[in-house]
């Protein structure tokens, strides 16, 4: 069967046709992808403009759905399905993508299979890999989420660690608009550290041991032992007031002037490193501690090149296999909406026409 898929959820729309394979071990094949972004508008203001991006959505959705079909050489009657972003994301932009997905889905009398934006991303991986070995620790990092989920069998993802306060891509984002980088701000922190010293600026990392006072109960306590559940928590506010500090003291020694090249080039490295190192050390430690045979790490900030290198190098020295999507399904795409639809749809899961977008879905 070919999927019709339909991701709306930031700044991104997209529109993708996802075939099954028939082969259990690799279950769905891409027949096109395509994705509208709007990031040279929102560049303007340094960050998402709610508002403007729902918009967007309302004048792109119907041409990416047209090139999509056009590119998978199907039409509308070659699609049994359409699965669709239900949620988490901007409640104007999920929207867009949801009414969209119903009355194309009411026109051809096929049924809407809604989607969860972190499923997708861990679908990612199997889109682009096949079936994990099992059970998987997968870390989802991406603009709005940092969270680490146990995937003991296809399909069921377990929350066992999160962020209390930004999101690892948020902070990328936040700290390159405090360097005047522009947004989005992972790609070019990315680029610039490459040529910095990682090591010039020491940076806190920060370790969770406590509860949330917000929330006490810990993250993945049915999972994860007693001594260590509240280890896999992140928290990366600190990590971004301490750049912050930093660049005011430095531009304040320099009579406001702006920052030399070499120096923000360093502060990219340094802080690069602690989030990656961060991101890593709990990553690989709760694979340890639930006896994982896997890793995976998918969402935006997946496409980044220190991560996938040290991911990498770390998965071979504690002997598991490290999987991450090519850089295409690292970000916001609808293909990896269509592998979780299928995954869905084969499972039962459908949606009445009362389906509506919302904001806060949780996964599971
Ligand atoms: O998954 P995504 O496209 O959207 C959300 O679901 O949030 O992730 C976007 C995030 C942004 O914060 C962006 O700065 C970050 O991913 N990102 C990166 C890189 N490319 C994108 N972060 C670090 N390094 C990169 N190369
Ligand atoms: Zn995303």
């Amino acid at each position: 069967m070919n999927l019709l898929a339909i991701e709306t959820s930031c700044d991104e729309t997209a529109a993708a046709v996802v075939a099954e394979t028939g082969d259990a071990a690799r279950p769905w094949h891409i027949r096109s992808s395509v994705v509208a972004s709007q990031t040279a508008i929102h560049r303007e203001w340094g960050g998402v403009v709610p508002e403007l991006a729902s918009r967007q959505h309302v004048r792109d959705i119907c041409g990416v759905v047209e090139a999509a079909l056009d590119s998978a050489g199907a039409t509308r009657s070659d699609v049994g399905a359409v699965a669709v972003t239900q949620g988490p994301g901007l409640v104007g932009s999920l929207l867009v993508g949801v009414a969209f997905a119903k009355t194309f889905a009411w026109a051809q009398r096929i049924p809407v299979v809604p989607v969860h934006h972190l499923a997708g991303h861990i679908e990612s991986l199997t889109l682009a890999h096949g079936e994990l070995p099992m059970p998987a620790a997968v870390l989802v990092v991406s603009g709005g989420h940092t969270s680490l989920y146990l995937v003991p069998e296809p399909g069921v993802y377990r929350l066992i660690g999160r962020t209390r306060d930004d999101a690892a891509g948020e902070a990328y984002d936040k700290v390159a608009k405090l360097l005047g980088l522009g947004y989005p701000g992972g790609p070019v922190i990315d680029r610039l550290a490459r040529q910095g010293r990682d090591d010039r600026f020491r940076f806190p990392t920060t370790r969770l041991t406590h509860a949330d006072r917000n929330d006490p109960r810990a993250t993945g306590s049915d999972v994860l032992p007693a001594a260590v559940a509240r280890r896999t928590d992140f928290s990366f506010s600190g990590l971004k007031t301490a750049v912050l500090r930093l660049v005011q003291e430095r531009t304040a020694s320099r009579s406001g002037e702006t920052l030399p090249t070499e120096d923000v080039a360093d502060i990219c490295a340094s802080f690069q490193r602690v989030v990656v190192d961060t991101l890593l050390e709990r990553t690989f430690e709760a694979a340890q501690w639930l006896g994982a045979r896997s890793i995976g790490i998918a969402g935006g900030v997946s496409a980044n090149s220190r991560l996938r290198a040290d991911a990498e190098a770390r998965g071979k020295r504690a002997g598991l296999p490290v999987f991450v999507p090519p850089i295409a399904l690292s970000t916001d795409n609808a293909a990896m909406i269509g592998a979780a639809g299928l995954r869905r749809y084969r499972s039962g899961i459908v949606a009445s026409w009362d389906l509506n977008a919302e904001a806060s879905l949780p996964l599971s």
